[in-house]
């Protein structure tokens, strides 16, 4: 079955300047067949989406790095023609409020047939806990993923470590090296997060259950990115600082799409239990102290890994107690090397 994309459609000033090279503004107005005024005002609504071009006095105007534009084609050169056969759309947009809200707004894919949704910025990217997901334009992957499980919600309390498995195999596959993940499924390097997982779910008692599973990905950042997302108190990193050079975001947004059809697929037959060792390989925090958050209280102890269900296991002094994701959060204890 053949998958429907929707390409994307963004400014054809953007395009031109995407080479990060110096274009007068003399030529961009030829090319577009517009005024220089008009390009004058395109270059402003650049910038005010957050991209950096710099004008230089009777020169021209250039982008402060080249762009990789996000591509069908090289996307789909990611994806294994049997998983390709699994997605039924992919769509990628220039600007969204968040590609989840999309997904989740459009009706569930058939079972075992996916949609996908990637956009080049999000206005209102959203984060688990209610917090926001803040990626500057052109440096990350923010993608969603809906997909129906015949079988219910009852099994999918752990979907999510696997999510963690599938989007760190793809990082490795972009030539991430060290990845690890921060229970329940934060994409970790050297202690410092790269990627986040959102799922949504929509069930109804007794029928499928219709997940959108929404990835963000740190694949390059600016040292001001760094700086305000880090004023929230997260420490961050990029796919660039795992992978010693300049990683395709096409190759990471293709690479996360292929390990998650398949990880869904096998997740559907097999459950957790396909996940759970390759999950406890990439433990960032097994046997280190940590503070686990609960909604009225804070417990401390050291991580042991994850049980069975894919929920958490603290050793405390009063013994090894299991939180499920939703129900806890948890921080690595400050100092902790
Ligand atoms: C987190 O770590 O808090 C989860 C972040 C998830 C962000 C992604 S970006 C694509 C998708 N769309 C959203 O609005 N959020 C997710």
């Amino acid at each position: 079955m053949a998958v429907s994309i929707t390409g994307l459609d963004p400014p054809l000033l953007l395009v031109l300047l995407a080479d990060g090279r110096l274009h007068s503004g003399e030529a961009l107005a030829k090319e577009l067949d517009v005024s220089r005024a008009a390009v004058w005002k395109g270059i402003e609504r650049l910038r005010g989406l957050g991209l950096p071009v710099s004008a230089l006095a009777r020169q021209g105007y250039r982008l402060a790095n080249p762009l990789e534009l996000l591509d069908a084609q090289r996307i789909r050169a990611e994806i294994d023609p049997r998983h390709l056969q699994q997605l039924r759309g992919l769509e990628l947009l220039f600007e969204v409020d968040s590609t989840n809200t999309r997904l989740l707004d459009r009706s569930a894919p058939p079972a075992g047939r996916a949609d996908a949704c990637l956009s080049e910025l999000q206005h209102a990217g959203r984060g688990r806990r209610g917090r926001r997901w803040i990626a500057p334009f052109g440096a990350g992957v923010a993608l969603s993923l809906s997909w129906t499980f015949r079988d219910g919600a009852s099994t999918l309390a752990a979907l999510s470590l696997a999510v963690g498995v599938a989007v760190a195999r793809a990082l490795g596959r972009a030539g991430a090296q060290g990845m690890t993940l921060k229970w329940p499924n934060d994409i970790w390097f050297e202690s410092r997060k790269i990627g986040g997982v959102l799922i949504e779910l929509r069930a109804e008692a007794g029928g499928p259950a219709h997940v959108v599973i929404g990835v963000g990905i740190n694949v390059t950042l600016t040292a001001e990115a760094r700086r305000e997302i880090e004023s929230s108190g997260v420490a961050v990193a990029a796919v660039a600082d795992a992978s010693g050079g300049l990683p395709s975001r096409n190759l990471v947004a293709g690479a996360i799409l292929d390990e998650l059809l398949s990880m869904l697929a096998q997740f559907e037959r097999d459950g957790f239990g396909a996940f759970r060792d390759p999950w406890t390989a990439l433990d960032a925090l097994s046997g280190r102290p940590v503070q686990v958050l609960l909604a009225e209280k804070c417990l401390y102890g050291t991580a042991r890994g994850v049980d069975r269900d894919g929920a958490l296991l603290l050793e405390t002094a009063s013994g090894v107690q299991r939180f499920v994701s939703g129900e806890a959060s948890l921080r690595l204890i400050e100092g902790d090397t």
